[in-house]
């Protein structure tokens, strides 16, 4: 079968199409012919070898969520058969024609394969949060990075629970944060007084979905206190006493069986920037890493 494999940390350019052997299913799990995979930024920050904890080792193929078509079920498997059209986690790398994987759900058959793709990680990682932080109707969150696949998500299911959605972003993505419901502004210097401007009775959480420095601004919004201020990407959160969100598997299968079919009925929207060959996964690779993305790469194999 096709994949993108690395057998070397680096740059995007390490990332080669190779013929490798195609996977069989092992007990719990299903193969998929893969029809779109997402490009997450952990997959670039797992090849750069800064994360030595997680990915597969070397050579690896990246991507972890996908969606596909079951084509071959491993033992024990009964809520799953071939032919089944789903989406989920992949248990090895989605940047490939078949991918093994245990924790998928169908696809609503009017859900388009990228949109698709997209939701796994998004919609658990936002779900997961804003779980977290306790966050209910009327109050109002702060939420870095808020034009990101996971933000964009975070936004939508921060407005669906009652809350005011105070957004970050470039100017250039106000409009779009409008649109998700969200009251935008700039990141950067000054942010604190842009905040209050729009907040004048503060902040109740903060969803810090970008990993760009904002932890300790968050805290003086917060009025002085760590408590409700949960990150996702940024690595001064141990020194802060912030809590930091790691990695899946919050939230049940059937609640991202719940957004498929919410995103199939238009009710939630998670952009696609650009839909690349298998081929041009480097590409998409640089493009992730330029961290400027309003929604989700996909590759399709
Ligand atoms: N811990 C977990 O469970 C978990 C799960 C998923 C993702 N993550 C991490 O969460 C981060 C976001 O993931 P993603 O898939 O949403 O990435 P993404 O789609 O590439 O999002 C990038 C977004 O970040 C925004 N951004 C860049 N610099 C910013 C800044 N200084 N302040 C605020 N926003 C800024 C960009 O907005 P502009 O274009 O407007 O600049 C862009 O829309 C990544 O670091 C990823 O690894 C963690």
């Amino acid at each position: 079968m096709k994949a993108i494999v690395y057998e070397e940390y680096g740059g995007p350019e390490v990332l080669r199409l190779k013929e490798t052997e195609e996977p069989h299913p092992g007990p719990g799990q299903v193969r998929l012919k893969v029809v779109a995979a997402a490009v997450n930024p952990i997959d670039y920050k797992i090849r750069r070898g800064w994360m030595p904890q997680m990915g597969p080792g070397l050579p690896a193929v990246p991507g972890s969520e996908a969606a596909g078509i079951v084509d071959e079920v491993g033992e024990g498997v009964t809520d799953r058969s071939v032919g089944d059209e789903v989406l989920g986690w992949t248990d090895t790398g989605a940047y490939a024609s078949y991918a093994l994987a245990t924790n998928v759900v169908p696809k609503p058959a009017d859900l388009d394969w990228e949109t698709a793709a997209a939701l796994p990680v998004a919609t658990e990682t936002s779900a997961r949060v804003l779980d977290l932080l306790g966050l209910k109707e009327g109050e109002t969150l702060l939420l870095h990075g808020a034009a990101g696949a996971v933000g964009g998500v975070g936004v939508q299911l921060a407005v669906a629970r009652g809350a005011t959605v105070i957004g970050t972003a470039s100017p250039a993505n106000h409009d779009y944060l409008r649109s998700l419901g969200a009251i935008p502004v700039a990141y950067g210097e000054g942010l604190a007084d842009r905040v209050r401007a729009v907040a004048p009775k503060g902040v109740d959480a903060v969803y810090d979905a970008a990993g760009q420095g904002a932890l300790p601004v968050s805290i003086e919004l917060r009025g002085g206190t760590t408590d409700r201020i949960v990150t996702i990407a940024d690595p001064a959160a141990a020194d802060l006493g912030i809590t930091f969100s790691g990695g899946g598997g919050g939230r049940p299968l059937e609640d991202i069986a719940g957004y498929a079919r919410l995103a199939a009925e238009g009710r939630l929207r998670v952009p696609i920037v650009r839909s690349f060959p298998l081929a041009d996964a480097a590409e998409a690779h640089e493009r992730s890493e330029a961290g400027h993305s309003r929604g989700k790469l996909i590759l399709r194999p």
